[in-house]
């Protein structure tokens, strides 16, 4: 059948691999692996290979949940395939339930790990390799939306992008992780996310989580002022009436009142103790005052935190962006890390691998 014997493609594709995935892995196919057919390049590489398997079931949700279908799992599961379950949403058509494929970003994560448990992928450094084991970890991310009315709010430009990292990072060394979160992103694997809009639901999520932490992390823009009053209904152009009886056309005031600053409030509550260790962001411009750098010493002696993560921010840096530089300060000391232009991720495990010497 081959004219080069030593190179059997259909078999030779499976037995090289360092991990297969199949994504979307549709209901025929996961029949047809379940009962080990070999009538296709795709089922001849899944019968050759000896690698992890990595399989995301995405299909409608009947389909899915058949009786059928969710043998044919369970048997590729006691063969120890990683078999993804979907997620719940929108699918092909007008329907939605469970079925959709996961993220890429999560599909990424699940594959790098099985990677990393197999030793195909390249080790994490060794101090980082579960450094984190055993800990912890409290992250807040996002902005927080301060309510005006019920269709308007004070917010500001964070992404929630850099806490995510953080979040990332801390779970893939070991960490059990809290994301304290405002922002709508993908929330990473093996991660649990405490979901908050305000402020002050932020500081009682981050409070109540803190009690058992060995780190808190405040990535999040925590705004400093929200409105003095909440309208419960659609502030309207027309607001008032006038002195004359007229409509009040003028634009009305907001007034606004200070939110707790969190930070603070964690390293008062822990007194003494020294633990959780306690990290801050500061988004910093310079100005007439000062450099970026020296707003950040001296946010740094003010807040009492052990570690400040000094990021610059303008029109186009950081917020939202993949990358961020940052400079990071530690209580007591006066050598600064300089970190970036990097990836988050990357600022994320230069700011993990600085709390861990601290730990
Ligand atoms: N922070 C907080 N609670 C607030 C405001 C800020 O916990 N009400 C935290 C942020 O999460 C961040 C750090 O404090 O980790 C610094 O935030 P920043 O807004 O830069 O500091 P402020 O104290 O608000 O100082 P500034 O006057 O520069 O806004």
């Amino acid at each position: 059948m081959w004219s080069d014997i030593t190179e059997v493609p259909h078999v030779r594709i499976g037995q090289e691999a360092d991990l297969v995935v199949v994504a979307p892995a549709t209901a025929d196919l996961l029949a047809r692996a379940a009962t080990g057919q070999a009538d296709d390049l795709l089922t001849n590489v899944l019968l050759t290979a000896r690698c992890p398997v990595v399989m995301a079931p995405a299909m409608h949700t009947e389909m899915y949940e058949h009786p059928a279908t969710q043998a044919n799992i369970s048997t590729l599961t006691e063969r120890g395939v990683h078999v993804v379950p979907p997620a719940s949403g929108r699918l092909t058509g007008r329907d939605s339930g469970p079925g959709r494929l996961p993220e890429p970003e999560q599909l990424f994560e699940i594959c790098r790990r099985e990677l990393e448990r197999s030793g195909a992928a390249a080790p994490a450094p060794p101090a980082a390799r579960g450094a984190l084991a055993g800990r912890r970890v409290v992250v807040s991310a996002g902005g927080t939306r301060e309510p005006l009315d019920p269709v308007r709010f004070l917010g500001n430009r964070s992404s929630g992008k850099q806490g995510y990292a953080l979040a990332r990072v801390a779970a893939a060394r070991g960490a059990e992780v809290v994301l304290v979160t405002t922002s709508g992103l993908e929330v990473p694997a093996g991660v649990r996310a405490v979901p908050v809009e305000t402020a002050l639901q932020m500081e009682s999520a981050v409070r109540a989580e803190a009690a058992e932490a060995d780190v808190v992390v405040m990535a999040a823009a925590v705004a400093d002022f929200r409105p003095a009053a909440y309208t419960g209904h659609k502030i309207k152009k027309t607001h008032g009436v006038g002195a004359d009886g007229s409509a009040d056309e003028s634009a009305p005031a907001v007034a606004l009142v200070r939110n707790p600053d969190i930070l603070a409030g964690l390293v008062a509550a822990r007194g003494g103790s020294g633990s959780p260790v306690v990290v801050g962001f500061a988004a910093e411009t310079g100005d007439a005052d000062g450099s970026v750098l020296e707003h950040g010493r001296a946010k740094l002696a003010r807040k009492g935190c052990d570690v400040l993560v000094v990021n610059e921010v303008g029109a186009d840096l950081t917020f939202g962006k993949d990358e961020n530089t940052v400079h990071v300060l530690r209580r007591g000391s006066e050598a600064v890390l300089d970190v970036g232009p990097a990836t988050k991720d990357a600022v994320a495990a230069a700011v993990w691998d600085v709390v861990t010497d601290l730990l």
